[in-house]
């Protein structure tokens, strides 16, 4: 069967389409159904079956008679280590870790934040609470203790577990800090933190309230695999929105299990056995899906790489993790593949390694711009599928169905809609537009197994975020456009969220912190185009009446603000201080103006302006900063 053919058969019959993919799941009870429609637009897939994603993970790899095949490869080049654990030693791992943790009260539907950097301890552990039906939280190691603080006051977790640091290059991050200073703020307190010690920084511990991952897990009694309901959260992960309070995704166990099994093959083309990269992290959803899940629900070696794509050591590391480790599927950001062809334009470093092993190049978390396409498909003669899609379905909305077809690649587009998406293109009053017209990405409800139910303990900000507008439909926050072969092209956001080094950041949440600062009485935020990130944030701020420091000590604090309070992976370093922003009549800030300027596209002031003088001082601080193209 084709691409088409497929496609037709799930819309043709989306019932018996999932519960054939459903079959490749060990259920403890199947489900009698697969969509449960719960009124009201709300949506549960696989509800009623009984079913644990550890045991599907890890345990029955190993019943099936394939302990002995590698699960993890932890390639480390910025610690100068590598460690291999079989699916033998993973279900030693988390069956034990899993154990301390039942014994210390943890149980089905408890929360557990994690928060640790890429070794393999941290899927051990998110393996540890799907095996106790115990709900994890990944918070990225690169966001400050304040935003850990929200994390931890929204999802009330019982423990937290973590390591003793993150390493950058050319710096050691204490973890142990971080966590204490969110203890500190937040308004509920996890009772007790497990935390694997490194010898980069070893972590003082309270005694009774914070342990050694070790000796936590001493004589503990291996826990066995907990069955929990087909619409049982499995995790909860924060992604922005277009506040500074994170929205918590819940991703449902069963419908989890058969979507990314399914995508394995499908969309990634590998057979179980086969070794499979996601150079993530999994404080991301590429993390939970592509790093964790996905790659060992169907019985793959998923690689655990901690370090980054240049500088650890050089621009060829990638292409010596692929050579090294046989990989056959590699799936990273635009941004990685931008930092490589920086360093490294004509290559020089590919030369000395074979990628014979190596299928395709997978692309995902921001727009893939052509020249990045153009440049890694000449360079390794690989095909390079760009694929889009989200923190709130978890796996692909498009893509190019390379196990099923591959499709010819335009580049530009991600190409086309997976089976379970029927993507629409909307005008304003929600009227689906033409092939070839720009308008907002909507999903006909219902959205399909896997994506996320509802916002956790936040069902009103989940249909105002996404049911709302459009009634029928999922909002995606995307603008776009199908073209008359049914390729998808997205263009941008239309909200405020930006994308900076394929992470997602809310303008909005950057604005809350530099209004916080007591010399600024107005500010904006915008994401400007930035060659190796995609975007950058920038900061505008007025300042509070009778102020008149130095305004370059003013933008200082402000960049250190961000910082501290949302951390260093907003890459928040652009800052200017103006008189007045623009803004029309009724007062709303003009920022799509305020970005036109800075990436120099063609726009006309916009009539509803209140004084289009204030453009000028706009476009003075866009230049001080190396911005403003016209
Ligand atoms: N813990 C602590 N700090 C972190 C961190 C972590 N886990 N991850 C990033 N940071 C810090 C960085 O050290 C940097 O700090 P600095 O301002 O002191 O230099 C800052 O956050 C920004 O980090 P990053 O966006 O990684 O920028 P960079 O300049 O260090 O590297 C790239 C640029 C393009 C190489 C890098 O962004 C990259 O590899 N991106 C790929 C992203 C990716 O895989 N995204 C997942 C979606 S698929
Ligand atoms: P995240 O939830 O962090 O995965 O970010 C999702 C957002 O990133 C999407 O809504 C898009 O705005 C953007 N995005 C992800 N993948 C792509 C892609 N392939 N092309 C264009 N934008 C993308």
């Amino acid at each position: 069967m084709g691409y088409k053919d497929v496609y037709q058969s799930w819309q043709s019959d989306p019932e018996t389409f999932w519960l054939q993919a459903a079959e490749a799941i060990d259920w403890d009870q199947k489900p009698s159904k697969a969509l449960f429609d719960r009124g009201n637009d709300l949506y549960e897939w696989f509800a009623d079956g009984m079913v644990n994603t550890c045991w599907n993970a890890v345990d029955r790899h190993v019943a099936a008679g394939n302990g002995s095949r590698v699960a993890l490869i932890h390639d480390s080049p910025i610690t100068g280590t590598q460690s291999k654990i079989t699916y033998a030693e993973l279900k030693t791992l988390t069956a034990t870790l899993a154990g301390a943790l039942k014994a210390r009260g943890i149980e089905k539907g408890d929360r557990v934040v994690i928060y640790m950097p890429m070794v393999p301890e941290a899927i051990v552990a998110m393996l540890a609470c799907a095996r106790l039906g115990a709900i994890h939280s990944v918070v990225f190691g690169g966001f400050a203790a304040n935003e850990l603080a929200l994390r931890i006051d929204d999802a009330e977790p019982k423990a937290i577990l973590a390591a003793s640091c993150g390493i950058e290059p050319g710096r050691v991050i204490p973890y142990k800090p971080l966590i204490d200073g969110a203890m500190a703020q937040s308004r509920h307190k996890p009772e007790f933190t497990v935390i694997l010690q490194r010898e980069q920084a070893i972590a003082d511990l309270r005694d009774g309230i914070d342990f050694d991952w070790h000796a936590f897990q001493e004589g503990a009694t291996p826990a066995e695999c907990l069955p929990v309901e087909g619409s049982h959260p499995a995790y909860i992960l924060y992604t922005s929105g277009t506040t500074g309070a994170p929205k918590g995704v819940v991703r449902p166990t069963g419908g989890h299990l058969v979507a990314l099994n399914w995508t394995m093959k499908n969309v990634y083309n590998v057979d179980p056995g086969e070794v499979f990269w996601a150079a993530s992290d999994v404080g991301w959803v590429v993390g939970h899906s592509y790093i964790c899940y996905g790659p060992l629900i169907h019985g793959n070696t998923s690689i655990v790489f901690e370090g980054k794509p240049v500088g650890t050591p050089d621009a060829g590391t990638f292409w010596r993790v692929i050579e090294e480790h046989d990989v056959k599927s590699f799936f990273t950001a635009p941004t990685a593949f931008r930092a490589v062809k920086r360093e490294d334009p004509k290559g020089e470093y590919l030369k000395k390694y074979d990628l014979s092993g190596l299928r395709a190049i997978y692309l995902a978390g921001e727009r893939a711009d052509p020249d990045t396409i153009e440049w890694t498909q000449k360079l390794t003669g690989k095909p390079v599928y760009d694929h889009w899609w989200q923190t709130e379905t978890g796996y692909t909305i498009a893509g190019n169905p390379a196990g099923i077809e591959p499709l010819p690649v335009k580049i530009g587009s991600p190409t086309v809609a997976m089976p379970g998406y029927d993507v629409r293109i909307l005008d304003e009053g929600g009227h689906e537009l033409p092939a070839g017209s720009l308008g907002a990405i909507a999903i006909r409800l219902p959205l399909p197994p896997g994506t996320l139910p509802t916002l956790w303990n936040a069902e009103d900000r989940f249909r105002k975020s996404y049911l709302s507008h459009f009634p029928g439909y999922y909002e995606t926050g995307d603008a776009g456009m199908k073209d008359a072969d049914g390729y998808l092209w997205i263009m941008a956001r239309t909200d405020d969220v930006i994308n900076v080094a394929g992470h997602r950041l809310s303008t909005g949440g950057m604005e809350e912190v530099l209004a916080s600062h007591p010399d600024v009485a107005e500010c904006a935020v915008i994401g400007v185009a930035d060659d190796l990130k995609g975007q950058l944030p920038m900061g505008f701020v007025c300042l509070t009446k009778g102020v008149n420091r130095p305004h370059s000590e003013i933008t200082a604090e402000c960049v250190k603000l961000v910082r501290n309070q949302i951390g260093p992976v907003a890459a928040f370093k652009l800052c200017s201080v103006v008189d007045r922003l623009p803004k029309t009549r009724s007062g709303k800030i003009l920022r799509r103006t305020m970005i036109q300027i800075a990436d120099g596209t063609d726009f006309k002031v916009p009539a509803t302006i209140d004084d289009p003088a204030i453009l000028d001082e706009i476009r003075e601080a866009l230049k001080s900063l190396g911005y403003a193209k016209t």
